[in-house]
């Protein structure tokens, strides 16, 4: 019991403090309780807080769509090379062929929704430029955290959808709909957690997410 307790000791001390990850049993939900903070304050901003009152002016949303199809059509072009470039290991090569097929066939579907023909050229804002920017670095690390830089968008949406009181009378209701099913430890929990398996990988990870996780915030923000 002594041990034991005198273990948990020091597993606490070096969660908090120096990221011991042999007690980082779980990867994929440190990051994402991490950065929690972040995703709070996403929740509560005037444009999410609009949509649930559905007081969101019409306009400011088809500023965000558009800025949104531009980022999944540019977020897919990286894949694309992403899938191209990294021939193993193969579950990170897999993983890359198989994010580049759903965002392709997604931004397709966007695309198809709005009746456009080819690919639209689309200004982006300087929140959705720097938000690039930082994956387009992240296409010149190792491929897991490039997977690591796709993550916070793909949990915090499902997560808004689902933490957002948006009834069906409400014109954002589909939204919501389309975002509230996802499961993105489908795709990235065992390879988060069978890649990330040092402290220090783990630091980087970490500060990977939560740049990512500030983009949402700025993108938001400024929509
Ligand atoms: C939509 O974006 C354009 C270009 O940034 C801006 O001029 C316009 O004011 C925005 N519309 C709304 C309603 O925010």
């Amino acid at each position: 019991m002594k041990t034991a307790a005198t273990f948990l000791a020091l597993c606490f001390l070096g969660y908090s403090y120096i990221l011991s990850v042999s007690c980082v049993e779980d990867v994929y939900e440190y990051l994402w309780e991490k950065n929690k903070d972040l995703a709070d304050q996403i929740l509560n901003l005037d444009f999410l807080r609009q949509m649930e009152s559905g007081s969101l002016q019409a306009e400011r949303y088809v500023n965000f769509t558009i800025q949104d199809i531009g980022y999944v059509l540019e977020v897919t072009k990286m894949l694309k090379s992403m899938s191209t470039k990294v021939s193993r290991p193969d579950d990170i090569r897999e993983f890359m062929k198989g994010r580049f097929s759903s965002y392709k066939s997604f931004g397709e579907s966007m695309l198809r929704g709005y009746l456009f023909k080819a690919e639209p050229p689309i200004q982006q804002t300087p929140a959705m430029r720097n938000y690039l920017s930082s994956y387009r670095k992240l296409m010149l690390e190792e491929p897991i955290y490039f997977a690591v830089g796709l993550l916070p968008c793909v949990r915090l949406w499902v997560w808004l959808a689902n933490n957002l009181n948006i009834p069906p009378t409400n014109a954002y209701f589909t939204w919501k709909v389309d975002n509230m099913g996802g499961h993105p430890e489908k795709h990235y929990k065992a390879l988060l957690n069978k890649y990330l398996n040092t402290a220090d990988k783990v630091a980087k990870a970490n500060a990977v997410f939560r740049e990512q996780m500030q983009n949402e915030h700025d993108f938001f923000s400024t929509s």
